[in-house]
């Protein structure tokens, strides 16, 4: 990402409400609309899973410009998510989603911010799916093992 582009979006993740989990849980919402089926992934009771969401979104965010600092927190955090049952085609919808829910609480909007969010947030997914994948290689390597 060019450096104006990571600073609108520090820019406009400053401007959206500080009220904790108000956007985690407009994005929860948006997302469990549009794919009903990854509710029973989650806990029932949000809460918890909301601040969690919200604090790494946010050091993300605000740390995006060094962001390959933050490369392998990124694939653990994806490797985790192997766990939960996220499948790499529900981390799109969680795109769309949090852009969604970016986009209901920003006071100005335009195709520039958006193009410009979906490209920080395609920054976050494609390491979490990086360590997905290298998670689902090491299980397999684990099992070869066992043929000798
Ligand atoms: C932008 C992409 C995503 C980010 C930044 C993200 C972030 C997080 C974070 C920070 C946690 C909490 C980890 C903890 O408590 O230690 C979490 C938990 C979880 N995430 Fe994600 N996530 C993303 C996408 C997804 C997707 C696509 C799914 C699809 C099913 C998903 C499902 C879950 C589930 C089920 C949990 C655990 C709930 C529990 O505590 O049982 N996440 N995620």
């Amino acid at each position: 990402m060019t450096p104006e582009s990571i600073a609108r979006v520090q820019a406009s993740f400053e401007g959206l409400p500080r009220d904790a989990r108000v956007l985690s849980a407009r994005f929860y919402e948006e997302m469990f609309r549009t794919a009903p089926a990854l509710r029973p992934l989650f806990p029932a009771d949000l809460t918890s899973l909301q601040g969690h969401f919200e604090s790494a979104l946010s050091l993300v965010v605000r740390n995006m410009r060094e962001l390959e600092a933050l490369q392998q927190p990124l694939r653990d955090l994806g490797a985790q998510h192997i766990g939960w049952g996220a499948r790499p085609a529900d981390y799109l919808v969680a795109r769309e989603a949090l852009i969604s829910a970016i986009r209901s609480l920003s006071p100005s909007w335009d195709a520039v911010l958006e193009a410009d969010w979906r490209h920080a947030i395609t920054a976050i997914v494609v390491p979490m799916l990086q360590g997905a994948a290298v998670e689902t290689a090491l299980a397999a390597e684990r099992l070869a093992a066992e043929l000798g």
